[in-house]
């Protein structure tokens, strides 16, 4: 195989991670002093809207400290059982990643607590009569929680975690620098403008900007012998439906349904989620958040109200 093909997508350490300067900073004093003290990272809690990296900052996580990761996510454990399996595997000092771990059952949750605070757990096993408690010792480990929004941990779990790290929507020139990096790995001759643009219209996200980027490789491929520039970006995406903001067809759709359906709002959050059929939850963890971040909503205490921006972006006319 040739050396560009082994290279992975996802950084292995947090020199070749780009972004989140905040958290790489952070994270490489505590992993340094954890290892200095040749003992496990004390829990970590990732938080931040889907795409942004936070598997990849497991597992970052896990070869900077040279252990072994074990992961898994809060709706694979239905039953207390599923967890202790897992912690059954682990070895002194490994990772385990618990992604989605808001939706983690309550009594597998209850189990944790104990597993993070002190490295045990308690459990019943058989039924009925011949039902009988046993502990388990677990070696010291480092659970890495990955969540959409910390405020849906319980407070008795997200107080466990020693730190907790917000991961960010990417700036720009960040974006632009792993499209480069992805573009270098699957092969595709790319001008730093065509990056740029691809970059801008990710909705600072690198699981979009990634996407994009291959989806704009087929476009280049078939119509400019594969040379992706910023004219070529900017066609690709227009056949995607991703406009100059980096909106796809869903975050139109949303917008278009607030402002002509309900006036702009106030219009609660699930009346919207219905309108464009997304659930709830999909509507507050992914699209949402960004249409904030960029002034095209506002949240208020009788429902989401669509700005200014919003009308003018999408081209109405402002009602007052
Ligand atoms: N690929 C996807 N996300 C990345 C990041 N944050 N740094 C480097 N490469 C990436």
């Amino acid at each position: 195989m040739e050396d560009v093909a082994e290279k992975s997508l996802r950084p292995s350490t947090l020199s070749q991670y780009i972004g989140q300067t905040k958290v790489k900073e952070e994270l490489h004093i505590y992993i340094k002093a954890a290892k200095q003290r040749q003992e496990a990272l004390d829990h970590v809690l990732l938080y931040g809207p889907p795409g942004l990296g936070k598997t990849t900052m497991a597992m970052v996580i896990a070869n900077e400290m040279d252990v072994q990761i074990k992961t898994t996510s809060g709706p694979a454990i239905e039953k207390p059982g599923d967890l202790v399996a897992i912690l059954n595997e682990l070895e002194p000092g490994d990772v385990l990643f618990i992604d989605e771990i808001h939706r983690l059952p309550r009594v597998a949750e209850e189990l944790l607590y104990s597993a993070m605070e002190d490295f045990y757990v308690d459990i019943m096993i058989g039924q009925g009569p011949t039902s009988h408690p046993v502990h388990f010792e677990l070696p010291p480990f480092t659970l890495v929680g990955a969540t959409t929004r910390a405020g849906m941990l319980s407070a008795p779990l997200r107080d466990r975690f020693g730190i907790v790290c917000h991961m960010e929507y990417y700036e720009t020139e960040d974006l632009k620098e792993i499209v480069l990096r992805s573009a270098d790995i699957f092969d595709v001759t790319i001008e730093e403008s065509g990056a740029y643009e691809i970059a801008l219209r990710s909705r600072g996200t690198p699981r979009i900007a990634n996407r994009l980027l291959k989806r704009v490789r087929d476009f280049a491929q078939v119509k400019s012998e594969g040379l992706v520039t910023d004219e070529i970006a900017d066609e690709a995406l227009k056949m995607l439906q991703v406009d100059h903001k980096g909106l796809d067809y869903v975050d139109q759709k949303l917008l278009k349904a607030m402002i002509e359906l309900y006036d702009g709002g106030p219009v609660g959050l699930t009346t919207i989620a219905v309108n464009i059929s997304e659930e709830r939850e999909t509507v507050e963890d992914m699209y949402e958040p960004y249409l904030i971040q960029k002034g095209f909503i506002k949240r208020t205490s009788r429902g989401r109200v669509a700005t200014y921006l919003a009308y003018e972006h999408l081209g109405y006319d402002w009602k007052e």
